[in-house]
């Protein structure tokens, strides 16, 4: 093992600059003009995932395709190592002090989209097993590495991939760097994800834009009545108002309350963090549960009339709104779903045609914490950073981890290495150099911890 930590440590520098080489791909899944950078990005990872000793292929979807890679076949314990490869959109790109896609270093800190999220997380549990290769040392288990192009899109294609591939993805459990942790100091095991459920409604009024002085006060302004409707969705105690919301939300447990209180982040420095006049939640959590273990509705993106310089006195014709839902154990996505689109359906006026298309959706996930599984996660946490490990639920969803438990039957152990302020799915989004480092390190110990599970 000795072999192993020494040979991440003096190649840091020829990491860092693989790492870079990945930032360099444009991978947008989002994007379709990103469609033959998704296919390179792919090939790069393919071609990097041989270099190191794996075979590896690019394996096609019906969208972007997956990179599966392994080592080679011993009858010892296997193991799954999930990531992605895809990055969400940069815009707006004039508020990144880089351009996204030309990575830059500064002291630790290496910005880029997709730094931390993802490529980073996978590339240092490439780096723990390239270690084990290079220097000759027996792994004490045989890896799949799958890491996927849709992620950041709803991971649609993946379970059929899962389906069709399930006896050569029989594996144990699944590993997953793809969350945070709070701090360098407090490494952390996340055994629950929030869930989600997507969709966009769209009211549509008159014909055309209108006057608004010829026609205003005659017709309803499909603008307005989205902002009623919407602000229906929820009360002033930051509770989601749908009848049956939470009917199924699992109750916080004292240890679970316990565990959340030990995150080392007050109110006043979390408020500050985000640059809010004062918090606002759902009353009778504090915010870590608030944002882990609570459900919720935001407004994602909302369309309407003239949004160029000056004035123009219309009633515009439509008016679009994006809303997502986290949700939390043990509510049902497809249970959701019905339950909005009644609600919406008695909201709106008639004096507007609604039309509203579902999105994405992605069950919540939550495994045990005190498991055996969870346990030599724990350990091998301790080890990698030199400090106690916290246990955490967190709010961001890798919709295929439901999957990866009812298609194959493996839970999924997430480990995450990204820090608050590593700017996920903002501009200036980072990796830190240490989480990269200290990963690999984790990456590299954790094999031999999970061999020993039965
Ligand atoms: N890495 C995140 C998920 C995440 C981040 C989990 C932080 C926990 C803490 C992942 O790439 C992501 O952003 N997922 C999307 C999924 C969605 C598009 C279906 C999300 O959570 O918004
Ligand atoms: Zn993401």
């Amino acid at each position: 093992m000795n072999a192993v930590l020494q040979y991440i440590e003096d190649n840091q520098k020829r990491f860092v600059d693989e790492l870079c080489q990945y930032l360099r791909f444009p991978s947008v899944s989002a994007q379709p003009e990103h469609r033959a950078d998704m296919a390179a990005c792919a090939e790069w990872l393919a071609n990097h995932c041989r270099q190191i000793g794996l075979e590896a292929e690019v394996r096609p979807t019906a969208g972007h395709p997956v990179v599966v890679a392994r080592t080679r076949r011993t009858g010892k314990p296997p193991y799954l190592v999930y990531g992605h490869y895809d990055v969400q959109p940069a815009e707006p790109f004039e508020l990144w002090k880089s351009p996204p896609f030309e990575p830059r270093l500064e002291g630790r800190s290496l910005f880029a989209r997709g730094a931390c999220d993802n490529k980073g997380q996978n590339l240092a549990h490439l780096i723990a097993v390239e270690a084990y290769l290079k220097t000759n040392t027996e792994l004490p288990c045989d890896l799949t590495f799958i890491i996927e192009g849709e992620e950041e899109v709803g991971s649609k294609n993946l379970e059929e991939f899962l389906q069709a591939n399930r006896k050569e993805l029989a594996c144990r459990a699944v590993v997953i760097s793809d969350t945070g942790m709070p701090s360098l100091k407090h490494p952390a095991l996340t055994y629950a994800l929030r869930g989600i459920f997507a969709c966009e409604i769209l009211l549509r009024g008159p014909s055309r834009d209108l006057h608004s002085g010829i026609f205003g006060g005659t017709v309803d302004n499909p603008a307005m009545a989205l902002c009623q409707m919407l602000a229906q969705l929820r009360d002033k105690n930051g509770r989601v108002n749908i009848p049956g919301f939470y009917d199924s939300v699992a109750k916080l447990s004292a240890y679970e309350r316990q565990q959340a209180a030990r995150i080392p982040m007050t109110e006043a420095q979390y408020r500050k963090f985000l640059g809010v006049p004062k918090l606002f939640g759902e009353r009778g959590y504090t915010f870590v549960e608030q944002r882990s273990a609570r459900p919720t509705i935001e407004i994602n993106g909302l369309t309407s009339g003239y949004q160029g310089e000056g004035s123009k006195t219309i009633v515009p014709s439509w008016a679009r709104a994006k809303l997502t839902f986290r949700l939390v154990a043990d509510q049902e996505p497809d249970r959701i779903q019905k339950l909005i689109m009644k609600r919406l359906k008695e909201l709106c006026p008639p004096t507007v045609k609604m039309e509203v298309t579902a999105g994405h959706g992605a069950e919540p996930y939550m495994m045990s914490p005190t498991s055996p599984l969870a346990q030599a996660a724990l350990r091998t946490l301790k080890e990698a950073f030199g400090h106690e490990p916290i246990s955490m639920r967190e709010g961001g969803s890798i919709p295929i981890v439901t999957q990866f438990k009812k298609v194959l039957g493996a839970e999924c152990v997430l480990l995450g290495l990204a820090l608050p302020d590593d700017n996920a799915h903002s501009p200036n989004e980072k990796f830190s150099l240490d989480c990269f480092e200290k990963g690999s390190r984790m990456g590299a110990l954790l094999w031999p911890e999970l061999a020993k599970l039965g």
